[in-house]
């Protein structure tokens, strides 16, 4: 029987990773689920463990779960150990968000300051997992989709020399749950190729004829719904550059095609209705409130309002892809290997995959244009410099990210941010 560990047990996203293994248990026959937490997740733990207990004995299957703060006994002899864990909590994401905006920049979960510090705080942690995972668990896959989900799975194969790792992420599923209703088609009558990194990838689609239709999905974008996560606010993308482009970019790209005016909606947002991680706060007690009902054994519809829903689907999907050699279509972050001529063949990339027994095998996109290039490089870099400040705890490197970091301008305004982004998470940055 398959054993399945998932650190971060406690999240309120764990009904979803239950369904998808409900619904995929004939193809993926679990045995036992350990899902772990930490002390100060223990109560969300006991709470979303109950829930998940009810779903699979609503369920006709027969699967243990298991709810421990021992990480070592969750581990042992695992197949495979999926990571949704947090550091900090949603109390460490206020302060990412709210510092860098105090000071006119943008503050985001995974990008900005806000992002470098949740790989600086996340980093480490993962590390000392994957070591633990050397002596319990060596054959097991991991599947990480702690954020930032990017430069955790390069934290991982660079420094934890740990080979058999996918980052996941639920923006590629939902562009390919929503397009194909775009154009009135169905997903199996497309062809999708996204390639980039995690939150800044971009992506071309073909017919079953061949035919580019990547112009036909960008016209109908800026009438419709083109399957935005929930976190991201919509403003449009400049019609001509994405004419130029050829290309669909990622929701994220927001961020860094129209900065100003995401910058001014969050500035708006955090001054009225609070910010992302507190309008979250909200969102979680609703569910943890429901999650409390023992009559309730199936995922709420109210889930469906986090930025990560449907992330189940990437999850055990390519679980049951590597399990069952399946070697389904998966946009994972992996190694590149040449699939991304513009970016090292030995750093990480998102990339459309086919994912079974031996991995993902990464499907050659090609060279970007220039603009798109000088992005990919920049941002890359961008993540090499922060996981290796988040490893040494060097100050002057740590100074080096946000300088390069778009989103960040330079000067003592960005080393104001810094140092007290350190001050407000030094429980969680031992290395610093
Ligand atoms: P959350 O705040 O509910 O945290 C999940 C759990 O992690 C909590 O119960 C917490 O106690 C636990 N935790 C914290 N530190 C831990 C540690 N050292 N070991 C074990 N458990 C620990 O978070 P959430 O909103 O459910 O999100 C979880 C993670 O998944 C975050 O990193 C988030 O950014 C990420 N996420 C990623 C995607 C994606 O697309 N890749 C989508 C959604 C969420
Ligand atoms: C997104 C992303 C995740 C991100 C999340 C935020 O769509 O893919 O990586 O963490 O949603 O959602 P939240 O509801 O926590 O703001
Ligand atoms: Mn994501």
């Amino acid at each position: 029987g398959i054993k399945i560990a998932t650190i971060g047990g406690g999240s309120s996203y764990t009904p979803e990773l239950m369904e998808g293994f409900i619904k995929r248990y004939e193809e993926l026959p679990i045995r036992e689920i350990w899902l772990v937490d930490i002390e100060a997740g223990k109560e969300k733990l006991e709470i979303v463990g109950a829930m998940a207990k009810r779903m699979w004995e609503a369920s006709p299957y027969e699967v243990e779960v298991h709810l421990t703060l021992d990480r070592e006994e969750a581990l042992k002899d695992a197949d495979f150990v999926t990571t949704q864990f947090r550091v900090g909590l949603l109390d460490a994401r206020v302060k990412d968000e709210r510092i860098p905006a105090y000071y006119g920049m943008i503050g985001q979960e995974t990008n900005g300051a806000g992002g470098i510090f949740k790989a600086f705080r996340t980093i480490p942690v993962i590390l000392d997992i994957v070591e633990d995972m050397k002596r319990l668990c060596p054959e097991a896959w991991l599947i990480n989709f702690t954020n930032p989900a990017g430069m955790v799975t390069e934290a991982i194969v660079r420094y934890g020399k740990w080979e058999k790792v996918m980052g996941l992420c639920n923006v590629p599923v939902g562009a390919m749950m929503m397009e194909p209703k775009l154009l009135e088609t169905t997903l199996d009558q497309l062809v999708y190729k996204f390639a980039g990194l995690n939150h800044f990838h971009w992506h071309r689609v073909a017919d079953a004829d061949g035919n580019d239709v990547t112009m036909k999905i960008i016209d109908k974008m800026y009438s419709e719904d083109a399957g935005l996560p929930a976190n991201i606010f919509d403003i449009p993308f400049f019609k001509e550059q994405l004419e130029q482009m050829k290309a669909i970019p990622c929701g994220y790209h927001r961020y860094y095609y129209r900065e100003q005016e995401m910058l001014a909606h969050a500035l708006e947002e955090y001054e009225t209705i609070g910010t992302r991680a507190q309008q979250v706060k909200e969102t979680e007690a609703e569910l943890f409130d429901l999650y409390k009902d023992v009559n309730l054994d199936h995922k709420p519809e109210q889930l469906a309002k986090r930025g990560g829903a449907h992330y189940s689907d990437a999850a055990c999907e390519t679980i049951a892809s590597i399990y069952a050699n399946k070697n389904t279509h998966i946009v994972v972050s992996t190694k590149n290997n040449g699939a991304v001529p513009d970016l090292p063949a030995d750093c990480v990339v998102e990339v459309s995959a086919f994912v079974g027994a031996a991995g993902a095998l990464p499907i050659a996109f090609g060279s970007l244009q220039a603009a798109e290039r000088g992005w990919l490089q920049v941002m890359k870099n961008m993540e090499l410099v922060t996981i290796e400040a988040a490893i040494t705890g060097d100050y002057g490197l740590a100074l080096q990210a946000f300088t390069i970091n778009p989103l960040v301008t330079s000067g003592e305004t960005a080393k104001q941010i810094l140092d007290e982004l350190l001050i407000a998470h030094k429980e969680f940055l031992p290395n610093f």
